[in-house]
C-alpha cells in the first residue's frame, strides 16, 4: 500500500459568467457521470463534383486569385493580405460565437444574430434521403485516393500535393441520444476538420470552426431531442491555394460525443504543473475550471487524486497523493476556476529520450454536486523540470539534453492526413532509432494522440500553431481568418496541449511576413505571446525567424530565439553565390551576443534534398550545394542525388549544419527540415507529388541521410554506412565517388579487397569521402575505427539480376479493430537474396483473410500512381504495402506480392 502523501497547500477561486451564451434549459438534478463516445463509424459523405457549383452556405467570401504559382522558394517574402468585402450572405456571424469561450474580454465576444441560416437546405434536414451518399468511417481524408492532378494548370499543383483537396463536401450521421440523456449536457468534439467546418444539428445551425488544424467543441444541448431522431450534418469547405503543403481534406481526425451532467469540468478544464522538484518531493499544482450549464446555482465539492501509471501506462491501484477536497458554489450559467497544490513524495520523473519509459501520472478529478458524484475527469501529466540556459541549452531535470530534433508535417504519407495511431507511432519509432529526441510540429497543432505518443516515448516537442498571421504566403491561407480567430485559436491550442510533459516550448509562428514589418509585426508577436503566457505561464514561447536579425523588433519579443537556417548561414557558400533571395552569414554568434539572456536553437536546419537510392554524377566537391540541373538534380526524372550534399536554395547539407552547431556549443540543438518526406512542397520539382527533404522517404524507407544523423546522434552505436549502391554497369572505369558515414572516427575503404586508403575525420568533418574511385563491379568494404580500434564494418555488393520478391513486415500480429496497420516492405532481390538497388519491376499485390490493402507506395516523389493502387513499380528495389485489419474479424491475413519473371512473396499476419 502506498501512503497518502498529499496535503493541501493553497486554494484559490475565480468565478466567471457563462461564455457560451444562454444557460441550457436543464436543472442540476441529473448527476450522470461523463461519457466520451467516439463517433467515427458509419458516416455518410457527399462531395460536390469538381465541375458543379456548391451550395452558398459559406463561412465567408474569399478574394479572387490572380496568381496561382505554387513553386515559390519557401523563404520568399510573404505579401500583404488582400481583403474583400463580402458580396453575398455569409455564415461567419453565426460561427464566430463558437469561439467565445476563448475570448478573454467579455466585450469582444460575439453575439449570435437572429435567424437560422441553412435550416431550409435539404442536406441539414433529418428527413433528407442520404442513402445514395458514400458510407465512410472517420478519420477520413477525401483527397488521398486521388487521382493525382497532373499538368501545369492543375487546380491543385505540386505545392499542395496534386491531390483533389479542393471543394465542398458534407458529412451526415444520426446520433444516438437516448431519452435517459434528458438533462445532460451533450457536446460534439472534433479533433480536426479541414477546413471551415460548419455544423447543423436537427436542422439548426449550431456553429463551426474555420482553422482545420485545431480541435474544437460545440454544445449541442439546446438542439438535441433525447430519445428522438438526432441528425448531425457537417459542411466542409476546403479551398485550393490555401497552403504551402498538403493539408488533407475533410474530417481527418477523431470525433467524439461528450455527455456530462450540467455541472461538469470544462473543456480542457484542468491545468497541472509541477514545481520544487527534488528526489524526495515535488509540488503538484492544479487549476480546475467547472461549468454550470444549468439554470440553478450549484454547490460543488471537487476532489482530485493522483495515481502513477505502470509500465503499460495503466493507472495503479492506490493514489500517490490527494488534494484536499474543495467546496465552492457556481451560479447558474457560470464557470469557476479553483487552484490547489499538493506535495507528492518520491516523484518519478518524466525523462526524455534516450531514457526508456518516461514516467507519467494521472490526476482523477471528481465533482460532487449536492453530495452526489456529478462528473469525473482524468488528466495525464508528467513531472519534470525544464530550464533553458542561454549558455548550455536545454536542461531537463537538471541534465543537459542536446536537442536532436526534426520537423514533422501532419500527413502520414500514402494514408494522407487521416490520423492513424499506428502510422504516427511508426514514424516516431524510426526517428527514435535514428537517435532523434525532439519534434517540431511544423507548422500546426498535431492530432492530440500524437502528443500522447511523444509523452509515452519521451520525445521533446515544440508545439507550433501558425505558418501565417496577417500577411499571406498563399492566396487563400489562414491569413483570411487570422484577424477574427487568432485569440480563440491560440487559447484553444494551448489549453488542449498544456498538460503534456513532452511539450517544452510553444511556437506561435513560422517565418511569418510580420518579420518584415517592424513594430507592427512585433506587436502581433507580443499579443500572441501574451495570450500563450496567460494560458500557460509555465513554459516559454517562441516563433521561428528566417529573416529577422538581432536588433530588429521581432526577436526582442521572443523568449527563445528560434532560427531557421540563419545560424549556419543562408545562401552563404560559394556554390550558392549566384542565387537570389535572403542571404545571411552564420548568425548564431550575433544572436548570442545581442541576446545573452536568451536561448538560441535552430528550429529548421538543412532542408537538404534527395531521392532515396538515386545518385547523379558528377558529384560536387563542396560540402554543400544547391540542387540544380546537372549539379545534384535531374529535372526530367524529377530526382535529386542521394549523395546528401544537395539542398534547397536556402539550405545547407547536414555536414555544414553540424559544423556550425559544433562551433557554437551554446546553441541548444537543431530541428532538421525534415524527419520524413511529406506530401506537397516538392522543391525543386513542382511537377512531382511529395517532398525531397525528408531523412526518411514518404514510404518510410531510410535515405542515406538517415545514417549520417544516426552516426552523430547515436555515437555509441557501432555503425558504418557506405554510399552509393554498387550496380553501375554503364560506369566501368568512370569516377564514382564513395562516401562513408560512421560513428567511428576513421575508416579504410576496400574495393574488391584492394585498399583505397584509410581516412580520418578532421575537425568539423562528418563524412569520409573517396572522391576519385573508378567504378568496377564487385564489393566495397569499409572498416571503421574509433580511437584506433576496430569499431564497425560494412559492405556493399554489385548484385545479380532480379530473381525473387522478399517480404519483410514491421509486425506479425495486429489488432482486429479495423484500424491497426501492418507495414510490409517488398524487396526485389537477386537469387542470393540481396536487394537489387536499381530494379523497378512492377509488383501486383493481393490479400486474403480479414485485412485490406489500405495503400501502397515506393517513396518515389514523381510516382503518380494512386496510393490505393494494387500494383506499383518498385523504386530502388523496394515497395511498401500498408495492410489494415478489416472490421473486428479475427484470423490470418495473407499478403501475396507477384511480379513477372520473379518468384512471388507471401507473408502471413495474424489478426487478433
Ligand atoms: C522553410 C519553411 C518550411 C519549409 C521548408 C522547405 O523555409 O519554414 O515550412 O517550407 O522551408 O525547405
Amino acid at each position: 500500500m502506498k501512503k497518502f502523501a498529499g496535503f493541501i497547500l493553497l486554494c484559490l477561486l475565480v468565478i466567471s459568467c457563462s461564455t457560451s451564451g444562454q444557460p441550457n434549459a436543464t436543472s442540476v438534478s441529473d448527476s450522470s457521470l461523463r461519457e466520451r463516445i467516439c463517433i467515427n463509424d458509419d458516416w455518410l459523405f457527399y462531395k460536390y463534383p469538381a465541375d458543379s457549383l456548391a451550395d452558398k452556405l459559406i463561412y465567408d467570401s474569399r478574394p479572387s486569385i490572380s496568381d496561382r504559382r505554387d513553386d515559390r522558394v519557401a523563404d520568399s517574402r510573404p505579401t500583404e493580405a488582400i481583403r474583400n468585402e463580402s458580396l453575398q450572405d455569409v455564415l461567419k456571424p453565426w460561427i464566430l460565437p463558437t469561439g467565445n469561450r476563448f475570448i478573454k474580454d467579455p466585450s469582444q465576444r460575439h453575439i449570435r444574430p437572429q435567424g437560422d441560416p441553412g435550416s431550409d437546405f435539404p442536406f441539414v434536414s433529418n428527413s433528407f434521403d442520404d442513402s445514395g451518399w458514400e458510407m465512410t468511417d472517420l478519420p477520413h481524408d477525401w483527397a488521398i485516393k486521388g487521382p493525382f492532378l497532373e499538368g501545369p494548370d492543375a487546380i491543385v499543383g505540386g505545392g499542395m500535393g496534386r491531390l483533389p483537396i479542393n471543394g465542398v463536401a458534407w458529412y451526415r450521421k444520426k446520433l444516438d441520444i437516448p431519452a435517459s440523456d434528458k438533462g445532460r449536457s451533450v457536446s460534439l468534439e472534433v479533433d480536426g476538420a479541414m477546413s471551415y467546418a460548419i455544423v447543423w444539428i436537427n436542422g439548426h445551425l449550431a456553429g463551426g470552426w474555420p482553422y482545420g488544424y485545431n480541435s474544437w467543441r460545440l454544445d449541442l444541448t439546446p438542439y438535441i431531442i433525447p430519445g428522438g431522431d438526432n441528425q448531425l450534418a457537417i459542411r466542409i469547405d476546403n479551398p485550393a491555394n490555401s497552403a504551402r503543403w498538403y493539408p488533407g481534406a475533410g474530417i481527418y481526425r477523431n470525433v467524439w460525443l461528450v455527455k456530462t451532467g450540467p455541472v461538469h469540468v470544462a473543456q480542457w478544464g484542468t491545468f497541472i504543473t509541477s514545481s520544487d522538484i527534488s528526489k524526495e518531493a515535488a509540488t503538484i499544482n492544479i487549476e480546475i475550471t467547472t461549468d454550470n450549464d444549468s439554470r440553478n446555482d450549484a454547490a460543488i465539492e471537487i476532489r482530485t487524486e493522483i495515481f502513477s501509471l505502470d509500465r503499460d501506462f495503466k493507472r495503479t491501484n492506490d493514489p500517490d497523493a490527494s488534494f484536499s477536497p474543495i467546496t465552492t458554489s457556481i451560479e447558474a450559467g457560470c464557470s469557476s476556476t479553483i487552484s490547489a497544490s499538493v506535495i507528492l513524495k518520491n516523484p518519478q520523473l518524466w525523462r526524455p529520450l534516450p531514457a526508456e519509459h518516461p514516467e507519467l501520472y494521472e490526476a482523477v478529478t471528481t465533482l460532487f454536486c449536492d453530495g452526489k458524484p456529478a462528473d469525473t475527469y482524468s488528466t495525464l501529466f508528467g513531472i519534470r523540470s525544464i530550464v533553458f540556459d542561454p549558455d548550455k541549452g536545454l536542461i531537463v531535470n537538471g541534465e543537459h539534453i542536446p536537442i536532436k530534433g526534426v520537423n514533422q508535417h501532419h500527413d502520414l504519407g500514402a494514408l494522407g492526413a487521416a490520423f492513424n495511431l499506428r502510422a504516427a507511432e511508426r514514424q516516431l519509432e524510426m526517428l527514435k532509432e535514428m537517435g532523434c529526441n525532439a519534434i517540431r510540429t511544423s507548422h500546426n497543432p498535431p492530432a492530440p494522440e500524437l502528443l500522447d505518443l511523444t509523452d509515452r516515448m519521451g520525445f521533446l516537442v515544440i508545439d507550433e500553431i501558425f505558418d501565417v498571421w496577417e500577411r499571406r504566403k498563399t492566396p487563400h491561407d489562414f491569413h483570411l481568418v487570422f484577424p477574427d480567430w487568432y485569440e480563440q485559436d491560440t487559447r484553444a491550442f494551448v489549453r488542449r496541449d498544456r498538460n503534456h510533459p513532452s511539450v517544452i516550448l510553444w511556437s506561435y509562428g513560422n517565418e511569418v511576413g510580420e518579420q518584415y514589418t517592424g513594430e507592427d509585426g512585433a506587436a502581433i508577436a507580443k499579443r500572441l505571446s501574451e495570450i500563450v503566457r496567460e494560458e500557460d505561464p509555465s513554459r516559454l514561447t517562441t516563433a521561428s525567424l528566417n529573416y529577422a536579425k538581432p536588433g530588429m523588433e521581432m526577436p526582442e519579443v521572443l523568449d527563445v530565439i528560434s532560427l531557421n537556417y540563419q545560424g549556419e548561414g543562408i545562401r552563404d557558400a560559394e556554390a550558392y553565390s549566384h542565387l537570389k533571395g535572403i542571404r545571411t552569414s552564420p548568425l548564431y554568434k550575433n544572436f548570442h551576443d545581442s541576446y545573452p539572456e536568451k536561448v538560441i536553437l535552430s528550429s529548421e536546419t538543412a532542408s537538404a534534398l534527395s531521392t532515396r537510392g538515386t545518385y547523379i554524377f558528377p558529384v560536387t566537391k563542396e560540402i554543400s550545394a544547391p540542387a540544380e540541373e546537372k549539379t545534384g538534380g535531374d529535372q526530367k526524372r524529377m530526382y535529386v542525388s542521394a549523395y546528401e550534399l544537395y539542398t534547397s536554395q536556402f539550405g545547407a547539407s547536414p555536414d555544414k549544419v553540424f559544423a556550425a552547431q559544433d562551433r557554437h556549443p551554446f546553441v541548444a540543438g537543431e530541428f532538421v527540415w525534415s524527419g520524413w518526406d511529406y506530401i506537397g512542397e516538392p522543391t525543386p520539382y513542382y511537377s512531382a507529388r511529395s517532398s525531397y527533404c525528408g531523412i526518411i522517404d514518404l514510404a518510410g524507407f531510410r535515405k542515406d541521410r538517415f545514417y549520417i544523423y544516426q552516426s552523430r546522434w547515436r555515437p555509441e552505436l557501432p555503425a558504418v554506412h557506405i554510399l552509393p549502391h554498387w550496380n553501375w554497369p554503364d560506369r566501368i572505369g568512370q569516377v564514382t565517388p564513395v562516401h562513408v558515414f560512421t560513428s567511428g572516427d576513421e575508416a579504410e575503404l576496400f574495393l574488391n579487397y584492394k585498399s583505397l586508403g584509410r581516412k580520418k575525420k578532421g575537425q568539423f568533418e562528418y563524412r569520409l569521402r573517396w572522391d576519385d574511385v573508378k567504378y568496377e563491379p564487385g564489393e566495397l568494404r569499409a572498416i571503421a575505427y574509433k580511437d584506433g580500434k576496430k569499431w564497425a564494418e560494412g559492405r556493399v555488393n554489385t548484385t545479380d539480376r532480379p530473381a525473387l520478391l522478399k517480404a519483410e513486415t514491421d509486425r506479425y500480429n495486429i489488432k482486429a479493430d479495423g484500424k491497426d496497420l501492418v507495414f510490409i516492405t517488398i524487396n526485389i532481390t537477386d537469387k542470393k537474396g540481396r536487394r537489387v538497388p536499381d530494379s523497378d519491376n512492377l509488383i501486383r499485390f493481393s490479400v486474403e483473410g480479414p485485412g485490406v490493402i489500405a495503400a501502397t507506395d515506393n517513396g518515389d516523389p514523381s510516382d503518380m500512381t494512386e496510393f490505393q493502387s494494387l500494383q506499383r513499380k518498385a523504386f530502388g528495389g523496394m515497395a511498401l504495402v500498408i495492410l489494415r485489419s478489416e472490421g473486428r474479424e479475427k484470423g490470418t491475413i495473407i499478403l501475396k506480392a507477384e511480379s513477372e519473371g520473379l518468384k512471388e512473396a507471401l507473408i502471413r499476419i495474424s489478426c487478433e
